[in-house]
C-alpha cells in the first residue's frame, strides 16, 4: 500500500512511518510543509530502522516530499497534524485528496488551548474526523490510530501490544485501513463502524494520557476482548 503521512516529521507520524516501513507490503512517504524537513525526518527514520536487531531492514526505504506532493502520490493519506491546524493545512490539499482515503488521527486535546491534556474540545461536527469529512466531501475519511502512542511506535525492537480502533462510512475504506493497521507487528485493527463512532474513539486518548500520568507509564494502550474469531 502506498501510504503518505502528512506532518510525518512529528512524534506520531515518524513512529507510524517507521512501523509501516518495516512491512514490505507498504511504500511510505513522509510529508511536511517543507521538503527539506521531510528529507531530514526520512533520514532519521532510516537511521533508526538500521539499528533494529530483530529484523532485516536493508531493503527498507522511506520517501520524503512536501505535504502536497505526498498527498498527490499516495493512495492512503494519514493526517498526523496538530488538530487546531488541520483545516488550514487542508485548504491547499483539497484537490489532491479527491477520491483518496484520508485517515484522521487527530485528537482534539484541550492542551492545544492551554488546558489539560486529559480534557478534549468538542468539534461542532462531533469529532475531528467528521470535521475533516465535512471539509473534504470528495474524499473518504476514516478515523484511526488515536490510541497508539508514539513512544510504543518508536520502540522498534518490540511489537506493539494494542488494538487500533477504526471508523468510517465506507466499508471498503475501513477494510483497507484495518489492513494497514495490521501491517504493524502486534497491532490488531478493528472496524468499529460509522465515522460518527470517532467521537468516542478520539475521547479514549485523554483517558490513556491520564493513566500514563497516574501510573508513570510509558504508553498505555487498549485491547478489546470478546471479539476473538469474529474479525
Ligand atoms: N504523539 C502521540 O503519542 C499521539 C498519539 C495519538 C494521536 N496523536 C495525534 O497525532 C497528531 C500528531 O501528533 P504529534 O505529536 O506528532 O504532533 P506534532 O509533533 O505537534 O505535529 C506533527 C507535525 O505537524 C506539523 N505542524 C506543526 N505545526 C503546524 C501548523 N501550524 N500547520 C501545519 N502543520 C503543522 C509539523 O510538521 P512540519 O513542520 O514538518 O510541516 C509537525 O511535525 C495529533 O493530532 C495528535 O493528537 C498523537
Amino acid at each position: 500500500m502506498k501510504v503518505a503521512i502528512l506532518g510525518g516529521t512529528g512524534d506520531q507520524g515518524l513512529g507510524l512511518a517507521m512501523r509501516f516501513a518495516m512491512n514490505e507490503a507498504n511504500e511510505v512517504i513522509i510529508g511536511s510543509r517543507k521538503e527539506e524537513k521531510a528529507i531530514e525526518a526520512a533520514k532519521e527514520a532510516m537511521e533508526r530502522l538500521s539499528t533494529v536487531q530483530s529484523k532485516d531492514t536493508k531493503n527498507i526505504s522511506i520517501n520524503a516530499m512536501t505535504n502536497l506532493d505526498a498527498a498527490k502520490e499516495a493512495d492512503v493519506v494519514l493526517l498526523s497534524l496538530p488538530f487546531e491546524y488541520t483545516i488550514s493545512t487542508l485548504k491547499d490539499l483539497k484537490d489532491a485528496l479527491k477520491g483518496k482515503i484520508v485517515v484522521s488521527l487527530m485528537v482534539p486535546l484541550a492542551s492545544a488551548f492551554g488546558d489539560k491534556p486529559t480534557r478534549v474540545i468538542t468539534c461542532p461536527q462531533g469529532s475531528v474526523a467528521e470535521m475533516v469529512q465535512a471539509y473534504l466531501p470528495e474524499s473518504t475519511v476514516v478515523s484511526g490510530f488515536h490510541n497508539v502512542c508514539h513512544k510504543c511506535l518508536c520502540d522498534l525492537e518490540n511489537p506493539i501490544n494494542c488494538d487500533v480502533l477504526i471508523a468510517g462510512d465506507d466499508k471498503e475504506a475501513n477494510k483497507t485501513v484495518v489492513e494497514l493497521a495490521n501491517t504493524i507487528n502486534g497491532v490488531n485493527g478493528i472496524d468499529c463502524g460509522k465515522l460518527e463512532i470517532s467521537r468516542y474513539i478520539e475521547q479514549i486518548t485523554p483517558l490513556l494520557v491520564q493513566l500514563n500520568i497516574k501510573y508513570k507509564a510509558k504508553g498505555t494502550g487498549l485491547r478489546i476482548t470478546g471479539l476473538e474469531g469474529k474479525l
